[in-house]
């Protein structure tokens, strides 16, 4: 055994030696295997399991620890890496510890829940990917890495890439929503805007795809339940946009809360290993969720050193906060739990990943105080987060053309979300300045100057149940009105809004009604502001819902009585300026939705590309409801609003849909094209979809599946023809034996403005 050793190292000494000889540049990788085979040669054990430790600095504690001693734990080589501190001057404080004080000298990587955008607040990433903009997405991403990397980070924990089909879910509100492959579009810009081509640039960071895997299948969209899927559904529905993210080079993982085929994610040796590792390649290291580890004693896997052991074994590196693998691996290792060669190939994992970012070379890297001066929080970048955050706002309703309003008379401005600084910016701002968010109130003053009134009241609580209230304000500023009654607030903005020409009533959740651990198994807008909204209704004057949410809602009642809905999300730091510029139309709306929006909860889960059943119901026959058929008795099966849906102050018509083709032979591919026009009076931008449908297969196959889309901008009665590629790698899918594969057969293609209304067309593969 030993003696293999020697041998394998003469022979990689031999290589080495000969390629130095000929002057030829170490090829990177191996550059880096041999520093940190020579740093790794002088680590003791403590020192190697040291770098396995991630601590947590901060006020933020999602988990039922926190971490303690953190400046002592790094002079004694026990940290690899710190979460959540903040600040250019403590991160090179603490730096200058471990590369000074500690033996190995070892700096420590500093990660941050970087998920949409850093001081500069973007909106939140469900509303993002409602852009349909990759570039828009990465160039946030790319934003959001300049200046978190300015301020002294240097890893991300996101892209988040979980689809989520349940709106009880509040995290659904950290992804893209609920299909694979805008999913895997988007996770990929993501990636390549926080790491750009260059790792080691000082204003790049390393990633982490998140949270793998399938934690967006939680049962019941409860938070951290247990998950339980078949492969093909895994392999066809769910993977995808984690592999996509890998495939763009993401450095690090995360492992997700849930279980998976009875074994938590964190222990999950097929996941870790064999998919991630073996199946896909994947060269980077992957990090527990907040105290993982910890949690599996709960799920029933044994005691500390048990689920460390299990972990570690899994192929899991890195334990946040937890302190599992400190204060256990070493015991295991003694006894025999746990080989010698674990904590190596984990301990490697992690010096590349520092490697990789150019710590060895400099460890202040992302520690200059000048950039953290002058590249944070810029106008510049406070402009693009106001233009993104426009491109995002989804117009549901807008009924005899009510939106745009006109700048001039009285608007009233209405409901607690009007003028509330800490409702803009979203869940996850870890980093933004709530003092330089815009409200909606004053991105409405901006907008209008003196050329109109604004009439502004709060007209309701975000929720009247203080003990509700306590949980989605993490603000420590108590939301529900000290002064005035619920029936006080409503009365005084009925008042003011019945002097108005308009009303603007700003409803739906508060910020941190979604995110982590917000599961709701009502998703309609609260209560009380609902009576709100009757009660303005009632004025007869003409309403526009202006909708804050971090989820698909419950809106039947809303879209039958109120004229004009706009969800703008969570904007960011700029939304009331984006809010303004939407509302008064210098820009035209034109987000599409990237989750279906059910007709009530008990239709949940609901998605466009569900697969048939043998007894499907053709609502164009007979209605929606026979018996008999697959539908419910009192709900038709249709979404209120459908994947892909979103409204224009302009309309388009869709036509002439052409295929170049009607045979597609493997390696050919077919052109579709179709016109698009502008038929309405306002200049705007367009997506339009393109879906397929596989008519038969080995397997069962979805109704409907995107594959590809563009978004065009038009002027008003312009007309374009577009042009959409399909080959056969776009109709492949994972059959029962889990490979990768077109089937010849007949597919339908599809084409149009959302999932439900489209043109339609169809071809063979031969
Ligand atoms: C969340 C992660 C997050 C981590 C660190 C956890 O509770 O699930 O998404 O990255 O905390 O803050």
């Amino acid at each position: 055994m030993k003696s293999t050793k020697i041998y394998l190292m003469s022979i990689l000494m031999l290589f080495v030696l000969s390629v130095i000889a000929q002057n030829k540049p170490l090829t990177s990788d191996l550059k880096m295997k041999v520093y940190i085979d020579g740093l790794m040669k002088k680590m003791t054990i403590d020192e190697k399991i040291g770098q396995l430790n991630l601590c947590g600095a901060g006020d933020i504690t999602t988990g039922q620890t926190a971490s303690s001693d953190i400046g002592k734990k790094i002079r004694e080589g026990k940290v690899g890496a710190i979460l959540n501190l903040k600040s250019v001057d403590k991160i090179r404080d603490v730096q200058k510890v471990a590369v000074e004080e500690s033996r190995m000298k070892i700096p420590v990587m500093f990660g941050m829940d970087v998920i949409h955008g850093y001081q500069t607040t973007f909106p939140i990433p469900l509303a993002l990917s409602c852009s349909w903009d990759m570039a828009l997405i990465e160039n946030s991403a790319r934003i959001a890495a300049t200046e978190a990397s300015a301020d002294g980070i240097c890893w991300t924990f996101s892209p988040m890439v979980d689809i989520a089909r349940d709106p009880r879910w509040g995290r659904i509100a950290e992804g893209s929503g609920e299909d694979a492959y805008l999913g895997s579009q988007v996770a990929k810009a993501m990636v390549k805007g926080y790491q750009g081509n260059d790792l080691t640039r000082n204003n790049t960071i390393m990633a982490c795809v998140k949270h793998f895997a399938l934690y967006g299948a939680a049962e019941a969209g409860r938070d951290y339940n247990t998950t339980d899927m078949s492969r093909l559904r895994m392999y066809n529905e769910y993977l995808p946009p984690y592999k996509a993210a890998f495939d763009a080079g993401a450095g690090s993982a995360m492992s997700s809360f849930n279980e998976l085929d009875g074994l938590p994610a964190t222990a999950n040796e097929w996941l870790m290993t064999e998919l991630l590792r073996k199946q896909w390649g994947f060269k980077g290291f992957v990090v527990t969720d907040f105290t993982a580890i910890n949690e599996m004693i709960e799920h029933g896997l044994g005691d500390l050193q048990a689920v460390s052991a299990l972990a570690l074994k899994a192929g899991t590196d890195m334990d946040m906060v937890g302190e599992g693998y400190l204060t256990t691996l070493k015991k295991s290792l003694k006894e025999g739990k746990i080989s010698e060669a674990y904590i190596n190939q984990a301990c490697r994992r992690i010096l590349e990943a520092k490697y990789k970012l150019g710590l060895f070379d400099d460890p202040y890297r992302y520690c200059d105080a000048n950039r953290a001066k002058t590249e944070i929080g810029t106008d510049e970048h406070m402009n693009e987060a106001r233009e993104d955050a426009t491109q995002t706002f989804v117009l549901l309703k807008n009924e005899n053309q009510l939106l745009p309003l006109p700048i001039n008379g009285k608007i009233a401005l209405i409901g607690p979300m009007a003028d509330n600084l800490y409702n803009m910016a979203g869940m996850w701002s870890v980093a933004v300045d709530h003092h330089q968010s815009v409200t909606v109130l004053q991105g409405l003053k901006n907008a209008i100057g003196n050329k109109a009134e604004i009439l502004c009241s709060k007209g309701a609580n975000f929720v009247d149940d203080p003990k509700l209230d306590l949980i989605i304000n993490n603000t420590e500023i108590p939301t529900i009105d000290p002064v005035r009654t619920p029936k006080e607030l409503l009365d005084e903005a009925v008042a003011i809004a019945s002097k108005s020409d308009v009303i603007v009533a700003t409803l739906g959740e508060a910020a941190e009604m979604s995110g982590e651990c917000t599961s709701r198994t009502n998703i309609q807008i609260p209560e009380n502001q609902r009576d709100l909204l009757k009660a303005l209704l009632s004025t007869g004057k003409p309403v526009v819902l202006l909708l804050f949410t971090g989820r698909p809602l419950d809106l039947s009642w809303e879209s039958k009585n109120v004229p004009a809905i706009l969800n703008v999300w969570f904007g960011g730091t700029q939304a009331g300026n984006a809010i303004a510029d939407v509302l008064f139309g210098k820009v035209n709306p034109s987000g599409k939705l990237t989750a279906t929006f059910p007709q009530n909860i008990g239709q949940v889960p609901i998605y466009y590309n569900h697969k048939n059943t043998g007894r499907p119901i053709d609502s164009g026959k007979g209605g929606w409801f026979t018996k008999f058929l697959s539908n419910y008795m009192d709900v038709s099966n249709e979404p209120l609003f459908p994947f892909g849906y979103g409204l224009s102050y302009t309309t388009f018509s869709y036509s002439d849909l052409k295929l170049d083709k009607q045979k597609l032979t493997s390696g050919g591919k077919i052109n579709v094209s179709v016109t698009l026009t502008n038929t309405g009076k306002y200049d705007g931008a367009e997506v339009a979809q393109l879906y397929i449908r596989d008519m038969v297969g080995s397997i069962t196959r979805p109704v409907k599946e995107l594959k590809g889309f563009q978004k065009v901008f038009l002027k008003a009665g312009e007309s374009r023809t577009l042009n959409f590629t399909i080959t056969p790698l776009d109709l492949a899918f994972y059959n029962s034996d889990l490979q990768f594969k077109a089937e010849p057969g007949d597919f339908k293609v599809f084409v149009g403005t959302n999932s439900s209304d489209t043109k339609e067309g169809n071809f063979t593969l031969e």
